[in-house]
């Protein structure tokens, strides 16, 4: 079954202080989902409660049924999460860290979807053999997220995967990232690059302050009054200049 999620109040927080007050939010199956908003709005809370690293109130579905209650259970489900920075193993090859994404899959699966990744990510195949750890920021992100692939995950969950990367490499990575989806992978990203973001999603909701403030198709949310003055820096349309 395809991946379907469906949150509702879910409330969670750090020692007591609350971060996320009752979000409601729904990941339909077979699209990209966009999640901006600014430093601090709860973003990464709600994808780690997502897949379980959080103690939380509210209810999440997952493919109509509840969410299981632990990290394992949860990648098992199809969940895979690709959190704030790479979290590789540095000392080991790129080859060596896809494996580790595999190791709930059947080996006799794993060559196969190394080869899937090794296509999305020519830049993996070319240096499969090199430590993650010496290769520039945009590969070891793009190894990051092949590694999540390896599982074959329903639902991939991205957290600010574009970060301090080079405009041209942020294009590719989101490219990617739309093919993915269109291959049949649900997708749940977490954004800094706004424009770039929404011009490639398909539903999209702004969180500010530990709630969903709008949400809408991503490109209703794109052209919104309140994205593009808060977000984009752009107040108004200009004014036609008369010739
Ligand atoms: N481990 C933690 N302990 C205590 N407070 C935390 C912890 N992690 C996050 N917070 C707080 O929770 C709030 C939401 O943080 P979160 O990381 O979810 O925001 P974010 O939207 O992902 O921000 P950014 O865009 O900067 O990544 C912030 O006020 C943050 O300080
Ligand atoms: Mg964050």
């Amino acid at each position: 079954m395809t991946a379907n999620l469906t949150i509702r109040k879910l409330r969670a927080g750090y020692g007591g202080v609350h971060v996320l007050h009752g979000i409601d939010l729904d990941v339909p199956a077979g699209q990209l989902t966009v999640v901006v908003g600014p430093n601090g709005a709860g973003k990464s809370t709600l994808l780690k409660t997502l897949s379980g690293l959080m103690p939380h109130e509210g209810e999440v579905r997952y493919c109509g049924a509840p969410l299981p209650a632990s990290p394992a259970g949860i990648v098992k489900a199809g969940l895979a999460h690709v959190p704030e920075g790479r979290l590789l193993f540095a000392q080991m090859t790129v080859e060596d860290n896809l494996e580790l994404g595999a190791y709930l899959r059947p080996a006799a699966e794993r060559g196969e979807r190394m080869e899937n990744v090794f296509d999305l990510f020519p830049k993996l195949r070319a240096r499969r053999r090199q430590l993650a750890g010496t290769m520039s920021g945009g590969e070891q992100q793009m190894l990051a997220v092949g590694r999540a692939l390896m599982g074959q995950p329903q639902l991939l969950m991205l957290d600010e995967t574009s970060l301090g990367l080079a405009p041209k490499m942020v294009d590719e990575l989101l490219a990617i990232v739309r093919r993915v989806c269109d291959e049949g992978v649900t997708v749940l990203l977490v954004e800094q690059n706004v424009g770039k973001a929404l011009a490639v999603g398909d539903r999209a909701y702004v969180m500010e302050r530990g709630r969903v403030v709008m949400q809408g198709s991503a490109r209703e949310v794109l052209e919104s009054e309140h994205l593009r003055a808060a977000y984009l820096g752009v107040h108004a349309a200009p004014a036609a200049i008369a010739a």
